[in-house]
C-alpha cells in the first residue's frame, strides 16, 4: 500500500507565462563535431553546440511514448484542470473514479475546453458555443447551440490521452499505438514493495534537460549544496572520482564512487573542505555498505547513490530512504519537477516519516535544497560549454539518449494539434 504525506498544493502557471522564450536556439552546428563517445578530459565531448548529440539536442519537448506524473490525484475534480505536457495543451477532468484526459482546444474554433462547463455526466461543453464532448471517448455527442439534431454530432472529436493513477499521482501517456503499462515507467521496487511518501510537485523554469543534468551532475551537489540547511551537519566531499555503470534492471545508470577526497590542497592556493566542528562525517560511499540499512534498499543491491533512467527520472538511495525526481517537460522553458521521498516502512515508523516530512523534510529538501538546484537550472545557458572530468556523468546520460531509439516529441503546428 501507498501512503502519501501532505504536499503544497502549486498552482499551474498561466499559459502565457508557460511559453515565455527564455533562450535563444542552439547556434548553428560547429565546423568540427565533438566525439560524443569521448570522456571529458579525454578530448572535447562538446562544444559550441550539441550537434554531437542529435537526439538530445532535438529533444527540447521531451520524448513521446511515455508515461509522465503530471498532477497529485487528489487535486484533480469535476472542475477541468489545465495542463501542458510536452508542449501539448491537455485538460483533466474526474469522472468519479476516473480521470479522463483531452486536448484542451475544440475543434471549432480553438477555445480551450478547460474553459468550459460540465453540463451533462460524462463529458464537457465548450464555453463558447457549448460542443460537448464525452470525455472518455472524446467524440463531440451533442451541440447545445444546434439542437438535438445537429448533423455534426458524431462527426467530430477532441484526441484523448491514456491515463493511469499511481503513487497519487496522475500519469499521462503521450505516444503512438496502444501504450504500455504504467507500470514499465515506474521503478519497480515501488510495485514491490510497501512503502510511505512525501512529495511536492512544483513547475520550474528552465528547460527539462538542464533539470535531468543537473540531477545526474557529479560534480555540484557537494559545492552547490553545502550552504544547504539539509546538509548543516553533515561533511560533504571536496571531490570524487567517478564511474558511471549501466544497471541490468530497468534501464538505470548509476554513478559509482572509486574515490572520495574529503579535503584538497590546492598548491599555491591553500586547502578546501567541508569538514567544519559540527559536521558529522557522513554516508558511506554506497547505500549497501551502511550497517543499519533498509532491508528492501539492500536488496536492491546499488553499486552507487545516484541513478537516472529514461525519460528522465532521478533516483538518490541513502541507507533508509530514496528520493526520487522526475523531469517532466512541459513546454521548451519550463520543467514539472515532481519529487517524492519514500521509506519502506509501515505502521508506527511510517507515521512518523509522515510527521517529519510535513513539518520539514518538504521545507529543508524539497523546498531549500532542491530549490538550489531550480536556481542554476533557471541561470544556467549552455551550449557553448565545456566540459570537465566530472561532467562523464552528463555525457553518459547523453549517450543512453543517443542510444535509445527515441522518438522525439516535435513542435506542434496544425489546427489539430
Ligand atoms: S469554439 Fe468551441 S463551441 Fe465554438
Ligand atoms: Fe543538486
Amino acid at each position: 500500500m501507498t501512503e502519501i504525506a501532505d504536499q503544497p498544493a502549486q498552482p499551474e502557471p498561466a499559459p502565457a507565462a508557460r511559453r515565455r522564450p527564455r533562450r535563444a536556439a542552439a547556434p548553428a552546428p560547429a565546423a568540427r563535431p565533438a566525439d560524443p563517445a569521448a570522456a571529458p578530459g579525454e578530448g572535447e565531448p562538446a562544444g559550441q553546440d550539441w550537434s554531437s548529440w542529435p537526439t538530445y539536442n532535438a529533444a527540447t519537448l521531451g520524448f513521446r511514448n511515455y508515461w509522465y506524473p503530471v498532477e497529485w490525484a487528489r487535486r484533480v475534480g469535476r472542475k477541468p484542470m489545465p495542463i501542458t505536457l510536452l508542449g501539448e495543451q491537455i485538460v483533466l477532468v474526474r469522472e468519479g473514479d476516473k480521470v479522463r484526459a483531452l486536448h484542451d482546444r475544440c475543434p471549432h474554433r480553438g477555445v480551450p475546453l478547460s474553459l468550459g462547463r460540465r453540463e451533462f455526466d460524462g463529458t464537457i461543453s465548450c464555453p463558447y458555443h457549448g460542443w460537448t464532448f464525452d470525455t472518455e471517448s472524446g467524440k463531440l455527442c451533442a451541440v447545445i447551440t444546434d439542437g438535438p439534431e445537429s448533423p455534426i454530432c458524431g462527426k467530430v472529436s477532441v484526441r484523448t490521452y491514456p491515463i493511469e493513477e499511481r503513487l497519487g499521482l496522475v500519469w499521462v501517456y503521450v505516444g503512438d499505438g496502444a501504450p504500455p503499462p504504467v507500470e514499465r515507467d515506474i521503478p519497480s521496487e515501488l510495485l514491490e514493495n510497501p512503502f510511505v511518501m512525501g512529495g511536492r510537485t512544483d513547475i520550474r523554469d528552465g528547460n527539462w534537460r538542464f533539470a535531468a543534468e543537473n540531477g545526474f551532475d557529479e560534480g555540484h551537489a557537494k559545492y552547490l549544496h553545502n550552504t544547504a540547511l539539509w546538509r548543516l551537519f553533515k561533511v560533504m566531499p571536496a571531490w570524487n572520482k567517478t564511474r558511471v555503470v549501466e544497471s541490468e534492471k530497468d534501464g538505470w545508470l548509476i554513478r559509482v564512487q572509486d574515490e572520495v577526497h574529503w579535503e584538497a590542497d590546492f598548491p599555491g592556493l591553500g586547502t578546501w573542505t567541508n569538514k567544519r566542528w559540527w559536521k558529522r562525517m557522513p554516508l558511506p560511499d554506497a547505500p549497501g555498505k551502511a550497517a543499519d540499512i533498509n532491508p528492501v534498499i539492500k536488496e536492491m543491491d546499488l553499486p552507487g547513490f545516484v541513478s537516472i533512467r529514461l525519460p528522465g527520472l532521478l533516483r538518490v538511495a541513502y541507507p533508509h530512504f530514496i528520493h526520487y525526481e522526475w523531469y517532466v517537460p512541459v513546454d521548451a522553458d519550463h520543467v514539472r519537477y515532481v519529487q517524492i521521498m519514500v521509506r519502506f516502512e509501515q505502521g508506527l515508523k511510517a507515521s512518523v516519516f509522515k510527521a517529519k516530512y510535513v513539518s520539514f523534510i518538504r521545507w529543508l529538501f524539497h523546498g531549500q535544497f532542491t530549490g538550489q538546484d531550480a536556481w542554476m537550472v533557471d541561470v544556467m545557458d549552455a551550449p557553448p560549454e565545456k566540459l570537465y572530468r566530472p561532467d562523464l556523468s552528463v555525457t553518459a546520460w547523453r549517450r543512453l539518449i543517443e542510444r535509445s531509439g527515441l522518438k522525439v516529441q516535435r513542435e506542434k503546428t496544425g489546427l489539430e494539434r
